[in-house]
């Protein structure tokens, strides 16, 4: 059988040329970490960079090469206008009068880079409305506005899930072409969830609501639920988040209180607002306890956000424990 590969999906879904030439670059930049990633400790690649990020997390090797080969990538394209990463303290500027703003998570999950687990490429497109020098404040739009988003997994295969607003498609990479193979067309997320993915070992400190909504789920078909629910943490959102594509189920990162002040640990502009539209165009839902992400107005190019995504009547379920 013939698959379709990701230039005939950007064709077949009138994809402008400039945001398929992007999207294709973003997909030649993953094939590169891909080839880094498989030479593991033959490519010196694994263990600490040596510094940290601006919000002071260690950076790993793998962080920092990711993000060059990705704004290296993109810096080569007149329609990129400028670039926001996790591992860039500020917005970097590419080309005046380019049409589009990239915002990406070069490598979510490095933690797993040193045990040869999964790890993946976040990457969400912006329109640019602004003129001479890119600034952050063109940045700070609502996901509800991305032109497009997806992610790469870097896994027993490397694939790209990718939405251009019509919908969620996978493509998995054939090594043997050296081209990305449309794989899944019409991504749906499951309506019953059956599993969960949570870190269980902050649970003594989120906010009462989640402790009593996972609380309940543990208690399985003894407890209000009346049925059994499964864990899995990948400690990776993409691969999470992916599980959640292909099979259902609710994934959380809530707030905690450690840090009061700190809204969650995930990322709105380079984790959330992606994920976030490729969840809901799967049919799913991505909420805080304070309204629905995709329309959270962004103050920071960094900001955080605590996270409830997954199979809708799930995540409504659990928001509902929050206004009670
Ligand atoms: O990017 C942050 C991240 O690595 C996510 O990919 C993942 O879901 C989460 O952090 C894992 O957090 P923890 O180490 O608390 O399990
Ligand atoms: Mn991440």
């Amino acid at each position: 059988m013939s698959r379709a590969t990701l230039s005939d999906y950007l064709s077949r879904s009138n994809t402008p040329a400039s945001l398929a030439q992007l999207i294709e670059t973003l997909a030649g930049g993953s094939v590169a970490i891909r080839e880094d990633l498989a030479g593991g400790a033959l490519n010196d690649i694994l263990g600490a960079a040596g510094a940290e990020n601006v919000q002071g997390e260690e950076q790993k090797k793998l962080d920092v090469i990711a993000n060059d080969r990705i704004k290296q990538a993109l810096g080569v394209l007149p329609s990129v206008r400028g670039i926001a990463s996790e591992e860039e303290d500020e917005v970097v500027a590419a080309h005046h009068d380019g049409e589009f703003l990239v915002t990406f998570d070069p490598l979510d999950g490095s933690s797993n880079i040193d045990i040869n687990s999964m790890v993946g490429t976040i990457f969400s497109v912006l329109g640019s409305r602004g003129e001479g020098a890119v600034s952050e404040a063109e940045f700070l739009q609502p996901g509800r506005d991305q032109i497009a988003a997806g992610y790469i997994l870097y896994g027993p295969s490397v694939m790209l899930v990718l939405t251009v607003g019509q919908g969620v498609v996978m493509f998995t990479y054939d090594p043997q072409s050296g081209l990305y193979l449309l794989t899944e067309d019409q991504v749906r997320i499951a309506e019953e969830a059956k599993e969960f993915a949570i870190n269980m070992s902050n649970q003594r400190h989120w906010h009462p609501a989640m402790q009593r909504y996972i609380g309940e789920l543990l208690q399985g078909a003894e407890g209000p639920r009346g049925k059994n629910y499964n864990m899995r943490w990948v400690a990776a959102m993409v691969a999470d988040v992916h599980r959640i594509l292909c099979r259902g189920g609710l994934f959380c990162y809530p707030w905690d209180a450690r840090k009061p002040d700190q809204a969650g640990k995930l990322r709105l502009m380079y984790e959330a607002n992606p994920m976030g539209l490729l969840v809901e165009q799967a049919g799913g839902k991505i909420w805080t306890p304070e309204g629905a992400i995709l329309d959270i107005q962004p103050t920071h190019i960094h900001q955080r956000v605590p996270v409830i995504l997954g199979a809708a009547s799930e995540v409504e379920l659990c928001i509902d424990y929050h206004r009670d």
